[in-house]
């Protein structure tokens, strides 16, 4: 795997077509890994990045603590013959023109109202210098990735967007860089956010959509979770439900032990 240290040196390299972009912000796990996989398997050559983006933390977030884990993520993408990794340098985020997202004022852009702003700036960036034929990101980050795909449509960007399936551990915790500040007994605590959405998926056309909320909030504050959100919305555009809504999405954000904690599931009815 060649290691891309500058954004000079990447304008340097001609790839071969047709090829996936994965970016990523460090601290490999299973789920970053199925991008690269599905990147292997699908394209003729695979780049992913890791830059922990400042523009997308705020004031009081986890930049400066953020888990880095450069040389056990360079083994791990070797090992799946990753053939790529840029290493964008710090000023890669500076002088941007910060971007306005859609749909950003719901779910996570509530309680983080400049973060989708900051991811959107510096995904317009790699796509502008990188100009890959695909971009692969995860479903777990669910209004991340309609945010881009919105953004991209919009401003017919020639790059395709390709989310994928979440990965998640045994407990069905979804897989996170941040499950690493939870201790293993934690991470099976965990599981209960997913149990609990996959109840109302379950449930969605039988019972009242209030009442189910209800009920799995009482749950998750019953069993410790500090609850940011827990919302059943209209998958493609975050608005409330109508009659009409045929993809639902059932997100959930939680504080457990400090940590934050974000899930979903798409239910097609
Ligand atoms: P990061 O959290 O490192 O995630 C990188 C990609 O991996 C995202 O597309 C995310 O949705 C995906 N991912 C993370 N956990 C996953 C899981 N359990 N299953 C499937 N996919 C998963 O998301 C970011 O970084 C940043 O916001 C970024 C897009 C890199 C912009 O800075």
């Amino acid at each position: 795997m060649k290691v891309i240290e500058s954004s000079e040196e990447l304008k340097s390299i001609n790839f071969n077509q047709p090829f996936a972009f994965i970016p990523t912000m460090g601290n490999l796990h299973e789920g970053h890994l199925s991008l690269v996989k599905y990147g292997k398997e699908n394209f003729s050559e695979v780049i992913t990045s890791i830059f922990i983006n400042p523009l997308q933390f705020g004031a009081n977030e986890d930049f400066s603590t953020y888990p880095k884990t450069i040389a056990e993520d360079i083994k791990l993408l070797e090992s799946l013959d990753c053939n790529y990794l840029f290493l964008p340098e710090p000023s890669f985020a500076e002088n941007l023109e910060i971007i306005n997202p859609k749909f950003s004022k719901a779910l996570c852009g509530l309680s983080r109202p400049t973060h989708f702003h900051g991811v959107l700036t510096i995904i317009d960036k790699f796509l502008r210098v990188i100009k890959p034929s695909v971009c692969l990101f995860g479903l777990k980050d669910y209004q991340q990735q309609l945010i881009i795909k919105e953004y991209v449509k919009r401003k017919k960007i020639e790059t395709e967007i390709i989310s994928l399936p979440i990965v998640r551990e045994k407990s069905g915790l979804a897989m996170s860089s941040r499950n690493n500040y939870l201790s293993k007994e934690d991470r099976r605590h965990c599981g209960k956010i997913y149990s609990c959405i996959k109840k109302i998926a379950e449930s969605l056309r039988i019972s009242s959509l209030e009442v189910m909320k209800k009920k799995a909030i009482n749950f998750l504050q019953k069993a410790g979770f500090e609850i940011d959100y827990l919302e059943i919305l209209d998958a493609n555009n975050l608005s409330a439900v109508t009659r009409k809504t045929n993809k639902f999405l059932i997100a959930v954000a939680v504080n457990y032990k400090k940590v934050r904690l974000i899930d979903n599931i798409v239910v097609f009815l």
